[in-house]
């Protein structure tokens, strides 16, 4: 059974590409930058890898059209176990680099998105094999909860690498991951410190007061220019603060998903926050 969009629209700008556009033009009107994220993960078949890359690369043109036509903020959010990463590795990074191949033609961003622990390796040395041949359009997230971390940033910070730093967002047991906010605070605070100083334009994405004012008091601090790093904020979460911290000279992210494979992403929103359970309930019920 296909559930009906009007459930997931408060997190997701639309279920095709022509759709999204207004809402990317409608973000830069308010200073906002974007990143797209055409939905999916997961993929366990080849042919339907390749069908991805395609989708992807035929993002990378309409932004390079769009911007071409008039001025359009976006790079673009991946999921490497959409390329087939799950499949074969090997596999995966052929179809990586062919998507970097038109990124970097195009002058456009790709942020390699960070799914479950059991893709973290993967994904690492995956980007770490493609960065050398596209070091200005390649970029990874690392995600505070894991124990792993401080050294991943180590060595990110060693490549000079783009690095989007998150919480994450994956149910990781306690061997592996911490579970209290307070440690996960403490370890982005740190973290966020080392990529901003020691790496190269790192995305501090959160929503969480205290963490964004950490960032603030440590650049403000530092006497960091606001072109050193940005914040990013998830599209529908809390779109007054984007606002607001971009109105304070602040450069500010969105990341807008689009598609109709919106279920998995939607869920990971909707257990981030118990009263989003109210909202669906709401939405689901309004004419
Ligand atoms: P926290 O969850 O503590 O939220 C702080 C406040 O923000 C809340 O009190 C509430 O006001 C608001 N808020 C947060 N989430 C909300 C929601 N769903 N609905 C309504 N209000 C909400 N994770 C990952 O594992 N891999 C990845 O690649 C990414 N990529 C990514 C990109 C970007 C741009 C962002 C912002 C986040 C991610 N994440 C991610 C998700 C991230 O790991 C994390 O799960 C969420 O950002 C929630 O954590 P916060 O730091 O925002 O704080």
């Amino acid at each position: 059974m296909k559930l009906p969009f009007v459930l997931a629209r408060r997190f997701v700008a639309a279920e095709n590409l022509d759709d999204t556009i207004p809402v990317v033009r409608s973000l830069n009107s308010k200073r906002l930058f974007v990143t797209l994220d055409l939905l999916g993960e997961s993929v366990s078949d080849r042919k339907i890898a390749a069908e991805a890359t395609d989708a992807y690369v035929g993002l990378l043109m309409r932004i390079a059209d769009e911007r071409a036509a008039s001025r359009l903020d976006a790079n673009i959010s991946i999921k490497l176990s959409m390329l087939g990463q799950k499949i074969d590795p090997s596999l995966c990074y052929d179809n990586l680099l062919r998507l970097l191949s038109v990124a970097t033609e195009k002058d456009i961003f790709v942020r390699l998105d960070m799914e479950g622990s059991d893709l973290t390796d993967s994904t690492l040395s995956l980007f770490e094999k493609a960065y050398p041949q596209h070091p200005d359009h390649v970029g990874v997230v690392l995600q505070a909860y894991l124990h792993r971390t401080a050294d991943d940033i180590a060595r990110m910070c060693e490549l000079n690498a783009r690095v989007r730093l998150c919480k994450g967002a994956y149910k990781e047991p306690a061997s592996i991951a911490y579970q209290d906010m307070p440690t996960i605070r403490d370890r982005f605070t740190d973290y966020m410190q080392q990529l901003i100083v020691n790496a190269r334009y790192p995305g501090i994405a959160t929503h969480d007061d205290i963490l964004i004012a950490a960032t603030r008091e440590f650049v403000k601090a530092r006497d960091i220019a606001p072109d050193r790093y940005e914040f990013q904020m998830l599209y529908g979460v809390r779109p007054v603060t984007q606002e607001h911290i971009a109105a304070d000279g602040y450069r500010m992210r969105v990341y807008v998903p689009f598609g109709t494979q919106w279920l998995p992403y939607y869920m990971r929103r909707i257990r981030e926050r118990k009263e989003n359970l109210w909202f669906i309930v709401r939405n689901f019920f309004r004419k």
